[in-house]
């Protein structure tokens, strides 16, 4: 198999591969950055033509802009592609459908972890393309990290990627947002941290329910309701107007509880926000 692309997460791929015994041909642009791979036992191809003789080529690049005149110039027909550089939904349907007219087996994938994490228990990647060809190779994908098959629409990785990737952007942003908020009171990271951490996972909790009722429509809540949430949200910039701090992440939040409530849900459950998302 071949790694097109020797940038932290390329390299990491291409080493998980050599870790578990594979035959692996490596390419990068600049060719210097395959020095500690060949060492491990790697290969080099001069270009992406010689990395693409390879029954499998696993794609990392930075964008779908750069990569694309890389799998022009590797002549993959006959070959399955694994795309792992990261992108939208659109461009992962584009570039299976150049994969379908160029005889090319095509999954998409998308990377839950960080370069360090690859070959690890933790890693989870999500694919979406071929199944045929995701099912075959299997077993290569799963030295990655656990594998997770969610259709033969090929935009559904990066769909998932993004949707889960908000959701983390979300927490971090909160995090920070409630750091600087504690910390203009002089609390530490340190000190403030273990709490948000038991926090966190209490708000894990809650997600199965509110997922429940947005599925169900029934926005019934005898546990909190939204107008309670939105005046708390409104204390909550206000608090950090008057502790001079920014205000953009709770501002955000505000604005749309307020018009989910201005929209008549103010006695309903916070799931009843999507109404106001979608
Ligand atoms: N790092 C992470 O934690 C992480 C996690 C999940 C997903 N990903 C995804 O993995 C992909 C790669 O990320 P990375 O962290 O490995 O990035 P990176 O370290 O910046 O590496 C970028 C790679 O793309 C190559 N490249 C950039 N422009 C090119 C061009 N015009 N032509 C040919 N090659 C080009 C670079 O080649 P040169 O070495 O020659 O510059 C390098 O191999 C991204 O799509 C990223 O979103 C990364």
């Amino acid at each position: 198999m071949s790694v097109l692309g020797l940038g932290r997460m390329g390299a990491a791929l291409a080493g998980a591969l050599l870790g578990a015994g594979h035959d692996v041909a490596v390419w990068n642009r600049s060719p210097l950055k395959a020095g500690p791979l060949l060492d491990r036992g790697a290969r080099l191809a001069a270009t992406p033509a010689e990395a693409g003789a390879a029954d499998v080529v696993i794609s990392c690049l930075s964008t779908y802009d750069s990569q694309q005149p890389v799998l022009d110039a590797a002549s993959l027909r006959g070959r399955t592609l694994v795309n792992l550089t990261s992108g939208t939904p659109e461009q992962a349907r584009g570039v299976a459908k150049w994969a379908a007219s160029e005889g090319i087996d095509y999954v998409d994938g998308v990377i839950m972890a960080v370069p360090q994490g690859i070959g690890t228990p933790g890693a989870r990647i999500l694919y979406s393309g071929s199944e045929t060809a995701f099912a075959a190779r299997r077993d290569v994908l799963e030295v990655l990290g656990e594998p997770v098959f969610l259709g033969e629409d090929a935009g559904m990785a990066a769909l998932y990627d993004l949707a889960l990737l908000g959701m983390m952007w979300s927490a971090m942003g909160g995090y920070l947002h409630a750091l600087a908020l504690v910390g203009s009171e002089g609390v530490t990271p340190a000190e403030f941290t273990p709490m948000a951490l038991d926090w966190l996972s209490s708000v894990g909790g809650f997600l199965t329910g509110i997922g429940a009722q947005v599925a169900s429509g029934d926005y019934e809540t005898d546990v909190s309701a939204l107008d309670i949430n939105a005046a708390g949200l409104a204390m909550l910039v206000e608090t950090s107007r008057a502790q001079g701090i920014g205000t953009e992440v709770p501002a955000t939040l505000r604005a749309l509880f307020d018009r989910a409530v201005a929209a008549g849900h103010g006695a309903h459950a916070i799931a009843s926000v999507i109404e106001e998302i979608r």
